[in-house]
C-alpha cells in the first residue's frame, strides 16, 4: 500500500475508504460492514466518516464493521461547524465516540468553515488532543484564503490535512491550493474521487480505460493516487466496488495516458473558488 506521510511524521494509507450514505438501509447493511472489513484486510485501513452523515448512522455501521480491530484502522471524524466550539466540539467528539465503540480518533477534521472564529476551533482540538480522544485535527473545504488565516493562528499551523473535492472534472485545486499545500507540508484528501460514479459515464474515460484494460474507476483513482501527498477516500458499498478500487494501486499510468487524461480533463489556466458537494 501506498503510504501517505502526516505532519507529525506518521504515515497512513493513501487509499482509504469513504463512508457517506452508508448505514442508512438495512438490506444492504451486511455487505457494507462486510465491505469495510474486505478494505481493511486489503491494507485500505483508513476510514472517514462524519457526524453528519446518516445523522451518526455511519459512524455506527463503522463501529460495528471495526468491532475487535481497532488498532488495525486509521479513523477520522469530522465536526459539523456549528458544532465546532470549545463546548460543542467536546460534547460532538463524545457522542461520535461512542457511536464508533472507541476512546479516540486518529483524526478529527472541521467539515467546512461556519460562523465558530477558527482559533476557537483549533483551541477545541487541542484540548481534545489533550484529553487523547483525538490523536490528531485537520479541517475540510477550506480555500486558500481560509487555509492561510488558519496557519496564522496559534496552534493553526499543527493542521494535518485539508480534505476536499479533487478529482480529474474538478481540477480547479491545482492551481492554487494544492502547490500550497505541498509547500506546507499539509496532505490533501481527495474526496468524491470519482465524482459520486458521475465521471464513469464519461465517455472519454470509458475509452480510455478500456485501452487500458482497466475499469473507468480504477483509472481515475489511479491518477489521484498518482500524484505526492495525496489521500483518497473513494466510498464503495459493495465488495465488489472496493476490490475494484483496491486494484488502481496496481494500474500502470504511462506518459501518454496522462496526456490523454489532460485532453480529455484539463487542468485550471486560471484561480477559480473552492469547489463543493
Ligand atoms: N468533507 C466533505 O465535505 C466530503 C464531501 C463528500 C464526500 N466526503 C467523503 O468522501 C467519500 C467519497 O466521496 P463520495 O462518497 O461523495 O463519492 P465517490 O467515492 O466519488 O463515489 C461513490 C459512488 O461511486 C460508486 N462506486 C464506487 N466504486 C465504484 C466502482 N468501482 N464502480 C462503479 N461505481 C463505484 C459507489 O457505489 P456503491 O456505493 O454502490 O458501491 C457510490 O455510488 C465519502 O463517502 C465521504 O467519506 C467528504
Amino acid at each position: 500500500m501506498k503510504q501517505v506521510r502526516l505532519p507529525s511524521g506518521e504515515t497512513v494509507p493513501a487509499l482509504g475508504m469513504g463512508t457517506w450514505m452508508i448505514g442508512e438501509n438495512r438490506s444492504s447493511r451486511a455487505e457494507e460492514i462486510a465491505t469495510l472489513q474486505r478494505g481493511i484486510d486489503l491494507g485500505m485501513t483508513l476510514i472517514d466518516t462524519a457526524e453528519m452523515y446518516g445523522e451518526g448512522a455511519s459512524e455506527q455501521l463503522v463501529g460495528e464493521a471495526i468491532k475487535g480491530r481497532r488498532d488495525e484502522v486509521f479513523l477520522v471524524g469530522k465536526v459539523y461547524p456549528h458544532n465546532a466550539s470549545r463546548k460543542g466540539m467536546a460534547a460532538a467528539c463524545e457522542r461520535s465516540l461512542k457511536r464508533l465503540g472507541v476512546d479516540c480518533l486518529d483524526l478529527y477534521l472541521l467539515h467546512w468553515r461556519g460562523s465558530v472564529p477558527l482559533d476557537e476551533t483549533i483551541e477545541g482540538f487541542e484540548t481534545l488532543q489533550a484529553q487523547g480522544k483525538i490523536r490528531h485535527w485537520g479541517v475540510s473545504n477550506l480555500d486558500p484564503a481560509d487555509m492561510a488565516e488558519l496557519v496564522d493562528q496559534a496552534g493553526g499551523e499543527r493542521v494535518a490535512v485539508n480534505q476536499v473535492l479533487y478529482n480529474l472534472s474538478r481540477r480547479g485545486i491545482e492551481w492554487d491550493l494544492q502547490p500550497w499545500c505541498v509547500e506546507q507540508g499539509i496532505p490533501l484528501m481527495a474526496y468524491s474521487p470519482i465524482e459520486q460514479a458521475r465521471l464513469l459515464r464519461h465517455p472519454g474515460l470509458r475509452t480510455l480505460a478500456g485501452k487500458n484494460g482497466a475499469a473507468p474507476a480504477q483509472l481515475a483513482l489511479a491518477w489521484l493516487l498518482n500524484r505526492d501527498q495525496l489521500i483518497a477516500i473513494p466510498k464503495a458499498s459493495t465488495r465488489a466496488h472496493l476490490e475494484e478500487n483496491f486494484a488502481a494501486l496496481q494500474c500502470p499510468l504511462n506518459a501518454e495516458t496522462i496526456a490523454e487524461l489532460d485532453r480529455l480533463f484539463p487542468p485550471p489556466r486560471r484561480a477559480t473558488p473552492l469547489e463543493m458537494l
